[in-house]
């Protein structure tokens, strides 16, 4: 039995982690699922966006798969305090230094993308983005006001350590793929993008069988539009992979087809890659694709069933072949059909 906690956190969350119970009910006796708070749901009920109790049983957990977190009615609470704070404490918090975000096609919405089709043939790349260092958590960090004037700052800052660890990640990744890895950075400008290509340039020196090339991150932004079936594993740093991860996941036609892995040595989370979309919390129309996907990636990886992961997604791809869609992925002579829906459809195929 693997423990897992589900922290379905804000807006959309806890809709489509009701999708995701449905997937994982599909397998009796293999979980024992306990539930918890994140984000603005545990600032209402802790008034901490990531509390002690959370910490807890995170840590006890196998893998933990979350919802999403953030809304407008927290948005006024400093920095300190706002639901985000909670996401990244719990993957500082729990070590999860690499986060895996792969980019797929799925064939019967191909028309969805805003890219030509031609382009897309033969997409499939992972963005392995380094998640627990950068400006994210660089210190010093701050806001104040000095003579009058108002003054903020972060710090972009990588050890060697940092670098080495997610570069053997992506590496070892590419090895079980198509053997190419491109690192992403800005090391005309930022010394801290310097020493990542160096590390990089290291770390290959154990990976000969992998092809290696560098990319400045605003080229990268427009080679992945432009010639997307190029990438295989892009290697990333924290701050650049996030923005890169929203860029690519339009390729697929939507950010709610997303899902994702974040990973440590001890511990794990999943979770769709997309915000808590507070505009449609409880309009029953968001996507939980993504979510149910993460789900597939966290018996691949943390139950060590990666025959359960293929069904999944086999019953994702039979419900999209069916014609069936939520909002963000309709288009003319589909159903259109509600988040509650999908999970339902999905479940009843992986037990047909
Ligand atoms: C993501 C999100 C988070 C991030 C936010 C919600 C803190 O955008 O997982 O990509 O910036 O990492
Ligand atoms: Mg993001």
């Amino acid at each position: 039995m693997k423990k897992i906690l589900l922290l379905p956190g804000d807006g959309i969350g806890p809709e489509i982690m009701e999708q995701a119970k449905k997937v994982l009910a599909c397998f009796p006796n293999l979980f024992e699922c306990e539930e918890g708070y994140i984000g603005g749901a545990a600032i209402d009920k802790f008034g901490n966006p990531f509390p002690e109790i959370t910490l807890k049983q995170s840590t006890k957990a196998d893998a933990v798969l979350l919802g999403a977190v953030g809304g407008p009615k927290w948005d006024s609470l400093s920095s300190e305090n706002r639901p985000e704070k909670g996401l990244l404490a719990i993957r500082k918090a729990l070590g999860l230094y690499a986060n895996i975000r792969p980019v797929d096609i799925w064939k019967s919405l191909i028309d969805l993308s805003p890219l030509k089709p031609s382009l897309l043939k033969d997409v499939s790349f992972v963005v392995v983005r380094e998640l627990t260092g950068d400006l994210y958590f660089g210190t010093p960090r701050g806001y104040r006001v000095e003579k009058g004037s108002r003054i903020a700052f972060n710090t972009m800052i990588y050890s060697e350590e940092e670098i080495k660890r997610i570069a053997h990640t992506g590496f070892t990744l590419a090895r079980n793929r198509k053997k190419k890895l491109c690192s992403i950075d800005k090391s005309n400008v930022l010394e801290a993008m310097v020493l990542w290509r160096e590390i990089v340039e290291e770390v290959h020196r154990d990976y000969k069988d992998i092809a290696l090339s560098h990319m400045y991150v605003d080229n990268a932004a427009m080679q992945i539009i432009k010639r997307p079936a190029d990438f295989d594993v892009i290697l990333t740093p924290n701050m650049f992979g996030d923005i890169l991860s929203d860029e690519a996941a339009v390729l697929s036609g939507s950010l709610g087809l997303l899902p994702s892995a974040s990973l440590g040595i001890k511990h794990a989370l999943y979770e769709p890659i997309h915000g808590s979309a507070p505009d449609i919390a409880g309009m029953g129309i968001a996507n939980p694709i993504g979510m149910i996907l993460s789900v597939a990636m966290m018996l691949e990886t943390s139950c060590d069933s990666a025959d359960l992961a293929f069904k999944i997604r086999h019953a994702v791809a039979a419900v999209l072949d069916a014609g069936l869609r939520t909002k963000d992925i309709w288009s003319n002579g589909m159903a259109l059909a509600s988040t509650d829906e999908i999970g339902t459809r999905i479940a009843e195929s992986i037990l047909t």
